[in-house]
C-alpha cells in the first residue's frame, strides 16, 4: 500500500482483541474489571462520558485508509483531533471505508459541519448531520492552517472469526481461562460502543431543529455491559426533558394540543410515524424503516448502513434504562458474572436455543435473569438480589420512570466483594446443574427476591420483572422452545461431565466450551426473517394476569426447594415422551428432527445419574444462605 510522504503523522494501531498481546489501553472498553468497588464507574458518568465523546464527533467516508493523513489535515482546521478508527462495512458488493474522527471539543466539530458542503443536488436531499465524506483532494486553500505538529494514531480493532476464537479456546489452559477468553474477544469494543452513541447523536441532531432538547440514549446490549461485538442498538428517545423546565419563566413557548391527548399511546405512535417518515427520508445511512407501533412497547425498526447496526427506536421506556443500568450494575458487582454470561448466552446461540430473531425462544436478555438468578442462588451467593440493593439505596438513587419505581443502589463503591471463590468452571457447571433440576413448570423466578416462587399464571417460563414486577420477561416462550433449553441444558451438562472424566484422552477432541457448541441443526425455519413473528406474545400486547408482588404471595422457598433432592435425572427418552404430550402434532415432529440427542450421549444419562447427581450431594447442602447484617455487606 502506497501511503503519501507525511505518513508518519499518522501511525495505524491493531487493535487485535486477543489477550495477552494486546496493550490494556487498546482495548479498555468497559471500564469496570475487577470484582465490587475497584475502578467502578457508575452507569450515569459512563453514559455520560460516550455522549460526550458522540457530540464531539465526526463520521467520514474516505477512500480509503491512506486518505487519513489527508482527513487529518483538513479536520484539523477546525480544532484538535483527539482520536481517529477506521473500520470497514459492507453496503451491498461494496466496501465502505469509514473514520470516525473525535474532536477535543465540540466547537471544532461545530465549525467542521458549518464548513461541510451539500453533495451536488441531484435526486439528493442534502441534510446537516455528522455523516459526513471526504471529497478528493484540491489545492489547499492558503489560509489552511493544519496542525502538522500534532499526530493522532489511527485505532483499527480485529475481532477474532469464529476460527480464530476456536482455536484460541482449543489452547486455553482450562475451562475457566475459555471462559474468560470468550468474554476477552466478543465483548462489545472501545469503536463499538462509540459507534452506537453516535447513531443515536445522529437521530437527536436529525430531530433537533423543532426538538432542541430531543435526547435519545442507548439501553439494552449496547450498555448493560453483555453485549457482543455487533449486537443491536436499543434507544429510547425522549422529545423534551419536562424535568428540566424552570416554571417561573415568564416566556412560555406557544405550541400545539396533540390531537389524541386523552390517550398518550395513540400520541406515541403518531409522533413515531412522523419519526419513522424522517429516517427513512432524511437521515443518512438508514435503510429497511420499518415500524411495529401495536407492540407494548411500540417501536421503529432499521438499519444503520453506515455503523452498520440494526436499531430499534421506542419512546416512553426510560424503565428499559433503568433496566440496563440494573445489569451493568450485576455485571460491575463481581468479575465472574460477564464472562459466565458471554459463555451461556454464545452456547445458547450456538444451540439454537436463543436467535437474534423475535418469536417464542427465550431472549438474551430473559437468559441474562436466568444467570444473575443462578449467582443468587450459588453458596455463597456471588451477587445480592435486587432487593438489597434497593436497601441500600440512598437519596440521590431515586429514579422513578413511567410510575414504575426503579430505586436502587447506583454506586457499588460501597459494596463488599462476595465470599463465594467458584471458579468460572465450577459456577458454569453449576449453571447447567441448577436449571437441569429447576421446577420450571411449578416455580418461577424472582431476582428481586433472588428466590423462587410459585408461578402466578401458566407461562412456561415465568422470570419476574425486576421492575415492572405483575409482568413476567419471558411470557413469549412456549413450552416447546422450553423444553428444548431444558434439553440442551441436560446435554451441555453431559458434555462437560464427559470432559472432566476423560480429559487425559481428549487431548485431540474439542473440549471444554468447544464441546458444548457447535453443530446443533437449526430448528427453526421459522427462525428466519420471514418468519410469521408473534408480535402479540413476543410484546405483551395484551394485559397479562397478575402474578403476586408481595413478599407473602411469594412463597419463598430454601435455596434448592425448587428441585426436589430425590429427583431423577429423566433418560432422553423419559423427556421425549413427556414432551409429546404439549405440542403433540409439531413437538413428534421436532423431536425426531432435532431433538433426539446425538447417540454418542446415550451411554451417559447412566453414569450422569450416578456421578453428577453424588457431586450435587456433596456440593449443595441446603444450607441457609446467611446474610451479613452488617452495613453494606451483603
Ligand atoms: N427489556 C425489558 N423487558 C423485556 C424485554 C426487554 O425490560 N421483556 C429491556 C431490557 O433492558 C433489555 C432491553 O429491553 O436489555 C433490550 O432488549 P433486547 O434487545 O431483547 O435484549 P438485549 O439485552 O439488548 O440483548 P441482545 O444482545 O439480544 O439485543
Ligand atoms: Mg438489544
Amino acid at each position: 500500500m502506497l501511503f503519501p510522504q507525511n505518513m508518519p503523522l499518522l501511525r495505524t494501531l491493531k487493535c487485535n482483541i486477543i489477550l495477552p498481546r494486546i496493550p490494556f489501553h487498546l482495548y479498555n472498553r468497559n471500564y469496570c474489571h475487577s470484582g465490587a468497588g475497584e475502578s467502578f464507574v457508575p452507569f450515569d458518568a459512563l453514559v455520560s462520558q460516550r455522549r460526550n465523546e458522540a457530540r464531539r464527533s465526526l463520521l467520514v467516508e474516505v477512500a480509503g485508509l491512506p486518505s487519513s493523513v489527508d482527513l487529518h489535515q483538513v479536520c484539523s482546521q477546525y480544532g484538535a483531533v483527539q482520536k481517529m478508527f477506521h473500520y470497514t462495512t459492507r453496503q451491498g458488493s461494496v466496501n465502505k471505508e469509514m473514520i470516525l474522527v473525535e474532536f477535543d471539543k465540540a466547537e471544532s466539530l461545530e465549525r467542521a459541519l458549518q464548513s461541510t458542503r451539500s453533495p451536488p443536488i441531484d435526486r439528493i436531499i442534502p441534510v446537516h448531520s455528522p455523516f459526513v465524506w471526504l471529497s478528493a483532494s484540491q489545492p489547499a486553500p492558503r489560509n489552511r492552517k493544519a496542525n502538522i505538529g500534532s499526530s493522532t494514531d489511527i485505532i483499527q480493532e480485529t475481532v477474532p472469526s469464529d476460527e480464530e476464537l476456536q482455536l484460541q479456546l482449543s489452547q486455553s489452559r482450562d475451562l475457566s481461562e475459555q471462559i474468560q477468553n470468550v468474554y476477552e474477544c466478543q465483548k462489545l469494543t472501545e469503536l463499538g460502543s462509540r459507534l452506537r452513541f453516535f447513531t443515536c447523536r445522529q437521530v437527536e441532531v436529525a430531530l433537533s431543529g423543532l426538538f432542541p432538547q430531543a435526547c435519545i440514549l442507548p439501553f439494552g446490549s449496547s450498555v448493560n455491559s453483555f453485549g457482543r461485538v455487533n449486537c443491536d442498538l436499543d434507544m429510547i428517545l425522549e422529545l423534551f426533558d419536562v424535568s428540566n423546565q424552570d416554571s417561573t419563566q415568564r416566556l412560555v413557548f406557544q405550541a400545539k394540543k396533540s390531537r389524541s391527548a386523552a390517550n398518550p399511546r395513540i400520541t406515541m405512535q403518531r409522533h413515531m410515524e412522523v419519526i419513522s417518515d424522517i429516517l427513512d427520508n432524511f437521515v443518512p445511512g438508514c435503510s429497511q424503516v420499518r415500524k411495529i407501533l401495536a407492540a407494548r412497547v411500540p417501536i421503529i425498526k432499521y438499519r444503520q448502513d453506515l455503523t452498520d447496526m440494526e436499531c430499534d427506536l421506542s419512546m416512553a421506556n426510560r424503565s428499559g434504562f433503568y433496566m440496563s443500568e440494573m445489569l451493568y450494575l450485576y455485571g460491575s458487582m463481581d468479575k465472574r458474572v460477564r464472562p459466565l454470561v458471554f459463555a451461556i448466552r454464545k452456547w445458547a446461540k450456538d444451540r439454537h436455543v436463543t436467535s437474534p430473531y423475535a418469536g417464542r425462544w427465550v431472549t438474551n436478555f430473559s437468559l441474562t435473569l436466568l444467570v444473575l438468578f443462578y449467582l443468587m442462588k450459588t453458596s455463597p451467593p456471588v451477587i445480592p438480589p435486587l432487593q438489597t440493593l434497593i436497601k441500600l439505596a440512598g437519596d440521590d438513587d431515586v429514579r422513578t420512570a413511567d410510575g414504575i419505581n426503579c430505586t436502587f443502589l447506583r454506586d457499588l463503591r460501597i459494596v463488599t466483594a462476595s465470599d463465594n471463590k467458584q471458579s468460572l468452571e465450577d459456577l458454569l457447571r453449576g449453571f447447567f446443574e441448577f436449571y437441569d433440576k429447576f421446577s420450571f413448570k411449578e416455580r418461577g423466578l424472582s431476582i428481586v427476591r433472588g428466590d423462587d416462587f410459585v408461578k402466578p399464571e401458566h407461562s412456561a417460563l415465568y422470570i419476574q420483572n425486576p421492575l415492572e414486577r405483575e409482568l413476567n420477561v419471558s411470557r413469549n416462550v412456549t413450552l416447546e422452545e422450553l423444553e428444548r433449553l431444558r434439553t440442551e441444558i441436560t446435554h451441555a451438562r453431559y458434555r462437560l461431565e464427559e470432559y472432566t472424566q476423560h480429559i487425559e484422552e481428549q487431548e485431540q477432541q474439542p473440549w471444554g466450551l468447544l464441546s458444548l457448541w457447535g453443530t446443533s441443526r437449526k430448528p427453526q425455519a421459522h427462525r428466519g426473517l420471514n418468519a410469521s413473528i408473534d408480535w402479540q406474545g413476543v410484546f405483551h400486547i395484551q394485559e397479562q394476569e397478575t402474578p403476586p408482588t408481595s413478599n407473602k404471595q411469594l412463597n419463598v422457598l430454601p435455596v434448592h426447594a425448587a428441585t426436589k433432592s430425590n429427583e431423577k435425572v429423566p433418560s432422553n427418552g423419559e423427556k421425549a415422551r413427556n414432551n409429546t404430550k404439549f405440542q403433540p402434532v409439531e413437538r413428534t415432529k421436532m423431536l425426531k428432527e432435532e431433538l433426539i440427542m446425538p447417540s454418542d450421549l446415550n451411554g451417559l444419562v447412566t453414569k450422569l445419574k450416578r456421578n453428577v447427581v453424588q457431586k450435587n450431594a456433596n456440593g449443595r447442602k441446603n444450607k441457609k444462605q446467611k446474610m451479613n447484617k452488617v452495613m453494606y455487606k451483603w
